[in-house]
């Protein structure tokens, strides 16, 4: 089956099996090393993209569906000035994500500054609770994925990196 769709702005097309999943084939032509593969049954958020527009677990969308798909991996994220706010509302608040969660939790910031003009606290803990993180730094996502609001609006008023 062939099949094309469009990786963080490029034209991918490529033969696959009917049973892979997007995860499969980031993996074996090494299209994305952001996407870690931990369960494998799309409840641990680790092999996060988004999927015209929406999150989604690459483990989890079956190569079929990939069909003229826009796909978004964190590679792709920090090519974006939403990245910039990220990392800026990040390093305020002193969060630091292992390399596992770190792509997976910035992709859902970026979808939430997308989808959100001002989201609510439960907006922001529905959306963060894709991403299985078991550490100390879980309630510090949630600061920052407000703070990142502040930043946004900040920019939106010229005052972005002051
Ligand atoms: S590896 Fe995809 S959700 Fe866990
Ligand atoms: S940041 Fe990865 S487990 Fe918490």
């Amino acid at each position: 089956m062939n099949i094309q769709f469009i990786l963080n702005g490029d034209d991918i097309q490529m033969t696959v099996d009917p049973a892979d999943r997007l995860a499969d084939l980031l993996k074996r032509k090494s299209l994305a090393d952001s996407v870690h593969v931990n369960c494998g049954l799309g409840s641990c958020g680790r092999c996060m993209v988004i999927c015209n527009g929406r999150p989604a677990n690459a483990c989890m969308i079956p190569a079929f569906q990939l069909r003229n798909a826009e796909i978004i991996t964190y590679e792709g994220l920090v090519q974006t000035p939403e990245f910039l706010l990220i990392e800026k509302a990040c390093a305020q608040h002193g969060l630091e994500l292992c390399q596992f969660c770190k792509p997976s939790v910035y992709l859902l910031l970026a979808v939430l500054l997308e989808q959100h003009n001002r989201p609510s606290g439960d907006d922001i803990r529905q959306l963060l609770s894709a991403v299985n993180c078991r550490c100390s730094a879980s309630e510090d996502i949630f600061t920052v994925a407000a703070a990142v609001y502040h930043l946004k609006e900040g920019r939106f008023n010229g005052h972005a990196g002051k």
